[in-house]
């Protein structure tokens, strides 16, 4: 992995996260709304004495939806089974899974939008009927014997919900959409995790982590691992506003959590293209990346953050990143969009871009 701001983990990097998972409802800072959606849910099951309705989380990578339904399991006092749609190709392998649960237990699936069809359907007659059937024999002699299931409640995770398809979707009786984290939540986490680790952290040097960290804890955990490393090196006992500043400025992070790669785009963007609209793939060339890197890798954040936007006639400037790169914007800037000038403005939407879980509209080239 590359990428000091990548949003996603490796193996090794989910293992470290591990330990720092909080594990219970009141310990997890952020997400406000679905948090007490969500307690809401887990209370009145608990107060039934019977399992709750199946859950939803989708959202961005590093947001903490698998944090979320190990906790869920936590709350509930109940055992977690742990698979993903990936690991779930036959729909025999879900059939297992499903047969071997006992009742009351959470069976998390995550990246439930890449299990195969067939598994898909069996999914959701489970989830409504808590029935699988079981084909026992090959060919015309192959007969489906029903099998009963203990209930259970599945958490389903996903970053990618508009790839649900519609009758899976609606088995959930409650669906948390994780947005990205105030700086405020993240600099909670960061005094948090830093406290875990044996690392003296001040309140200026969380908060230049936080607000570099893109709005997402794993990031910000990230970073706070940099930080330390640099404190360390250089002999200081502590994680204070110069060390994370020196650290951070190292690894190409900017003031807005913006890399190397962010402004290399928004640099080709404003001096190459005069802020654009320019398509996709000539962007990707000038900075010499495959155009699926800088769509998926750069984009989603220059976008959220309104320093890009995305046009039917490829990707413009907006005035932000003229200034968030010390350049003069042209009069115009970000006014071309539609590509004529005084076209509307899609412009300044701040934190919104394209909802996630949703699939970005197809563009240009
Ligand atoms: N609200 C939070 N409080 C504290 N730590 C958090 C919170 N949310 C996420 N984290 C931390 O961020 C890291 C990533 O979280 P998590 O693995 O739950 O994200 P995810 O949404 O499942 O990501 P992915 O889509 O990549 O699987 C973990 O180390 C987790 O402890
Ligand atoms: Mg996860």
């Amino acid at each position: 992995m590359g990428r000091v701001v990548d949003p996603g983990g490796d193996d090794e990097e989910r293992r470290v996260e591990a330990a720092l998972r909080p594990r219970r409802l009141a310990d997890f800072p952020g997400q406000h709304r679905v948090c007490d959606q969500l307690g809401l849910v887990l209370e009145a099951a608990r107060r039934r004495g019977s399992p709750p309705d199946h859950v939803l989380l989708s959202g961005p990578p590093g947001l903490g939806k698998t944090t979320l339904a190990m906790i869920i399991a936590g709350e509930l006092e109940q055992p977690i089974r742990i698979t993903s749609g990936p690991a779930i190709q036959h729909a025999g392998d879900l059939a297992a899974v499903l047969s071997s649960l006992v009742e009351g237990e959470v069976l998390f699936l995550d990246e439930i939008h890449r299990m195969s069809r067939p598994a898909e359907e069996m999914l959701y007659l489970a989830m409504e009927d808590f029935r699988v059937d079981v084909i026992v024999g090959k060919g015309p002699g192959a007969t489906a014997i029903p099998l009963e299931l203990p209930p259970f409640t599945v958490v389903g995770a996903t970053t990618r919900a508009g790839l649900l398809p519609a009758p899976l979707r609606d088995r959930f009786g409650f669906t948390g959409h994780l947005d990205y984290y105030a700086t405020e939540d993240l600099a909670t986490i960061l005094h948090r995790n830093a406290d875990l680790l044996g690392i003296a952290a001040d309140e200026a040097g969380v908060q230049q982590i936080a607000s570099r960290s893109r709005g997402t804890p794993r990031v910000a955990n990230r970073l706070l691992r940099r930080v330390r490393d640099w404190a360390q090196v250089h002999g200081e006992d502590r994680v204070d506003e110069p060390a994370a500043r020196a650290a951070l400025n190292l690894f190409d992070v900017d003031e807005l959590g913006l890399d190397r790669l962010d402004r290399a785009v928004l640099e080709a963007l404003c001096t190459r293209f005069g802020g654009g609209p320019v398509g996709l793939s000539t962007l990707a060339v000038a900075v010499g990346e495959e155009p699926d890197t800088v769509e998926t890798v750069a984009e989603p954040y220059l976008v959220r953050e309104g320093f890009m936007i995305r046009t039917p006639r490829g990707r413009a400037a907006s005035r932000a990143a003229w200034e968030h790169l010390g350049l003069t914007p042209p009069a115009d800037a970000g006014q071309r969009v539609g590509g004529y000038p005084g076209a509307p403005v899609e412009a300044g939407t701040g934190r919104l871009g394209t909802p996630a879980g949703q699939d970005p509209l197809p563009l240009d080239d």
